[in-house]
Order: structure tokens, then C-alpha cells, then sequence
């Protein structure tokens, strides 16, 4: 039998973040592509969280998440902060537009289409991830206007990366390669400029951030010290130079 992983990529997703409260009273997020509706009478939400997540510990003992639909205004700064950092080593909502659904649950809604508020039903515990089954019990459109966002738009546009902690994670997948992102059209490309195109032509050096693998280019042959990675936030000294 084959086992070729790239029959997984061509699984469809958006891209969400999902919130919680602990236990005691901290505010908790990630991001997750793995959230869908999975039932219409009632309504009842599916995410698949890692066990090893701040967010899943949270959720599996308060049993009520929030999933916010991430729309294509997302930046970099917004999905590394939420999905490349544990929710104990920082404050994720700390400066961003947070609003709380019914029961109290943050969300953002800064680039944010949706959300929908969850009391988990039941939940299977799939190998790294645990699936929580929630049933609905509060959903507001934030932006009516707003596209969501695709894990196809995060990965072939904005130049993002998934880390191991993703159900979607496959290992031997390569990570983006330096330079500007791949033509799309027009229409697409507008609203959120790859970060990874180069400030400046004549860019010739390259620097990979160790923590999500996002590939910096630039004319200079040395990065700034207070230099941050636009997509996960790590500091000049987790990046190494390509060349
Ligand atoms: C594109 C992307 C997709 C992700 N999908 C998931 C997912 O479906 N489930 C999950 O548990 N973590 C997922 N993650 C990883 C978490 O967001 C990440 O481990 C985060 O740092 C956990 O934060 P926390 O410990 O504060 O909960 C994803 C991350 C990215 C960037």
C-alpha cells in the first residue's frame, strides 16, 4: 500500500482561532485549521485540538471554546502570535479590538469574519489531538463583508508555514522556499502582500526563523538586533543565515 502524504494536502480548510478561559480566568487562544460544522440539527461545531496546547488544557476542563473565522485581512503578525507561541508565555489578546461572546469567551475582532460560541457535547481523544464536539450556544457575524480565510490562501499567499502542534502538520513537507510568493491573480494578491517578497531589489541574502521556518530576504547581510519575525515574533537570535 502507498502512503503518499501529498493525497493529505489536498484536504480543504479555513483558518480560526479558537479561544477559551481557563480555569482561572486567564484568557487562551491558538490557531487551528481544524474547526468545521458538523451537524444542523442542533448546531454543533468540531474542532481537533493538540494535547500539548495551553488552549486544549482549558477547554477540556471549562468544556467551552469560541471559534473565530479568521478573514483574508489576517497578517502575519496576528497568526504567528496565536499559533507559533503558547498562550503561558504571553498575554495573545494583550492590544488587540477583543470583544467576548455570551458566556465570556474572547475573540478578536480584528480581521475576523465570525464567531461562534461552544459547550462542548463530547469528545474523542484521536492520538495528538482530542476532538471536542460543541454545541452553539451563541454565533454573531463580525464583518459581513469579510472573505475568510483559506489554509490555501495562508499557505500559497501569504507564505505561512504550520508547525508540528497542527493536525494538518506533515512532516516531510518542505519548508517555503526564499523569495517572492507565486503569481496569483490580481483580485487575490491585493489585500495582503506577501511578506516574504523582497523590500528591495537587488535582495540577495536569506534568513530562516528556526521556530517557523518563515524565510526573511533582504539586501542586508546582517538583521537588525530588535529585528522580530513577521510571522511568529521570535527574536533575531532564533534566525539562521542562509546565505
Ligand atoms: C496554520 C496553523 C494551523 C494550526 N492548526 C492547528 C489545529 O488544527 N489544532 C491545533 O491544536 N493546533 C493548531 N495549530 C498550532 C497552534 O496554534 C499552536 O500550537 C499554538 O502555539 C498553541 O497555543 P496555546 O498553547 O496557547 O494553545 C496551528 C497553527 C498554525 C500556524
Amino acid at each position: 500500500m502507498g502512503m503518499d502524504t501529498k493525497a493529505l494536502r489536498t484536504f480543504q480548510y479555513g483558518l480560526y482561532l479558537l479561544s477559551a478561559v481557563d480555569e482561572g480566568g486567564r484568557e487562551v487562544g491558538c490557531v487551528v485549521n481544524t474547526g468545521m460544522q458538523l451537524t444542523s440539527r442542533p448546531y454543533r461545531v468540531m474542532v481537533a485540538v493538540n494535547h500539548d496546547n495551553v488552549t486544549y488544557a482549558a477547554i477540556k476542563r471549562t468544556r467551552r471554546f469560541a471559534l473565530t473565522t479568521l478573514s483574508r485581512e489576517a497578517d502575519m503578525g496576528l497568526i504567528g502570535g496565536f499559533g507559533f507561541r503558547h498562550s503561558d508565555a504571553a498575554d495573545k489578546f494583550a492590544g488587540l479590538d477583543v470583544d467576548h461572546t455570551a458566556a465570556g469567551l474572547p475573540y478578536v475582532r480584528t480581521a475576523a469574519a465570525a464567531v461562534v460560541e461552544c459547550a462542548v457535547v463530547t469528545a474523542l481523544d484521536a492520538g495528538s489531538h482530542e476532538v471536542f464536539v460543541g454545541e452553539v450556544t451563541d454565533a454573531r457575524v463580525i464583518d459581513p463583508k469579510a472573505e475568510p480565510l483559506t489554509y490555501a490562501y495562508y499557505h500559497d499567499v501569504l507564505r505561512g508555514t504550520t508547525p508540528p502542534a497542527a493536525s494538518a502538520f506533515i512532516a516531510d513537507e518542505p519548508a517555503p522556499a526564499a523569495g517572492p510568493a507565486p503569481a496569483v491573480p490580481e483580485a487575490v494578491a491585493e489585500p495582503a502582500p506577501a511578506p516574504a517578497a523582497p523590500a528591495e531589489s537587488g535582495a540577495k541574502h536569506h534568513f530562516k526563523c528556526n521556530l517557523c521556518g518563515y524565510v526573511y530576504e533582504t539586501a542586508d547581510d546582517e538583521l537588525p538586533d530588535d529585528f522580530r519575525c513577521p510571522m511568529c515574533g521570535a527574536a533575531k537570535s532564533m534566525f539562521s543565515k542562509l546565505d
